[in-house]
């Protein structure tokens, strides 16, 4: 019983916190809270494509290096590389598994890994694992970056950031962060996870948008949120798949992605290159949003973000999450995000904002947020 008094205290603990999490399950609410920001998934717009193409195994039967490699999944990481200007393309399970399987691998023991405080948990698991020493910058300083890396003595450096944070849906200063990473001849590894389909030319993401890709040690992209399926690819050289392949363990002990995933994925990037006018409503309830809430008290806790990721700080887990159910019981479907998940302070309501919600849907959570 013994194991079980201490699983049943760490629950107690989390609930005495505040800090217990349970699952609920999709709710038909108005949606205000996936990633799905195209509503590729939610509007099935890849479904007719899918089932056009017949049946496809759900299953690959083992992993890449055994059974479950084929033809068209090398076909379309050679796709995916040729849409995102990379050399080549390695595709994982999803974007935590990428993270986990590149950080854990690549940097080795004596280099060290700069990333910035806020990065993904992903990318700290994956550095958990590696023997590589860590050091974090302040969220979305280039100069403490540069600060930082004049600390660092010896071994190679890994810079690590994401360019739509997931959190605060704010963007990277890309330009200035490579060209520290250039001054210090460090390696610039960048998750393009909330960028993915929304930004760049044809959604290929900040760093094409920016023309950085010979810039990028690697990149990842993640299929999950609004490619609308799942999945996730490491961009790089050839010569850093051959590694992967060799020494990454979350690519090497798991089962490939079946057939049917493939697909998916390779007619999310086609619908990519027709997709413009669902960013182009995106953009505008993003505007939308942004002109209704700063009419509102909430603008001064709102983080400044351009992109669907819109967050009000209430540093109050109990306050935070008050407000999203009373949201919720009116038909709006609103997380609150509260620690451990953020540090302690930020607790937020983080508002997913998609192409289909409509102006009226956005006009009244805001006015909801504004009665409560
Ligand atoms: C920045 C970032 N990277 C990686 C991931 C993980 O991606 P996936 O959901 O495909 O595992 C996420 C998802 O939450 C994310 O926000």
């Amino acid at each position: 019983m013994k194991l079980e008094r201490r699983i049943e205290g760490y629950l107690e603990k989390r609930k005495e916190e505040g800090t217990f999490r349970v699952l609920r399950q999709e709710t038909g609410l108005v949606d205000f809270c996936s990633n799905d920001y195209l509503g590729v998934a939610r509007l099935g717009i890849l479904e007719e494509e899918v089932s056009g193409e017949g049946q496809l195994s759900t299953g690959s039967t083992g992993s890449r290096l055994i059974s479950g490699n084929f033809k068209e999944t090398e076909d379309l990481e050679t796709s995916i590389a040729g849409f995102h200007q990379a050399d080549a393309a390695l595709l994982y399970n999803s974007g935590y598994v990428a993270n986990v399987g590149f950080f854990s691998c690549v940097p080795r023991a004596g280099d060290t890994i700069l990333y910035d405080e806020l990065i993904h948990a992903s990318v700290h698991d994956g550095m958990k694992m590696s023997k590589a020493n860590r050091l974090a910058f302040r969220h979305n300083d280039a100069e403490d970056l540069a600060f930082k890396l004049k600390l660092v003595k010896k071994g190679v450096c890994f810079v690590a950031v994401e360019t739509i944070y997931s959190m605060d849906g704010d963007e990277a200063p890309l330009p200035e962060i490579v060209a520290v990473c250039k001054q210090f001849k460090a390696y610039l590894v960048v998750d393009e996870a909330h960028a993915t389909g929304i930004v760049g030319p044809k959604g290929a993401g900040l760093v094409q948008h920016y023309g950085l890709e010979e810039a990028c040690f690697a990149r990842i992209h993640t299929f999950g949120k609004s490619m609308g399926c799942h999945g996730a690819v490491i961009l790089g050289t050839e010569q850093l798949k051959k590694y992967l392949i060799n020494f990454s363990r979350s690519f090497i002990f798991t089962t490939a992605l079946p057939p049917e995933a493939i697909l998916r994925i390779k007619k999310a990037y086609e619908w990519l290159n027709e997709s413009e006018d669902c960013r182009e409503k995106l953009q505008n309830n993003i505007r939308y949003f942004l002109e209704q809430i700063k009419k509102t008290p909430w603008k001064d806790f709102l983080i400044p973000s351009q992109s669907a990721i819109q967050s009000i700080i209430i540093p109050d887990n109990e306050k935070v999450k008050e407000i999203a159910g009373n949201v919720r019981k009116e038909g709006f479907d609103l997380r609150p995000i509260v620690y451990p998940t953020v540090p302690r302070g930020q607790e937020r309501i983080r508002i997913c904002l998609h192409n289909y919600n409509t102006l009226d849907q956005i006009q009244n959570l805001v006015g909801l947020l504004n009665r409560f």
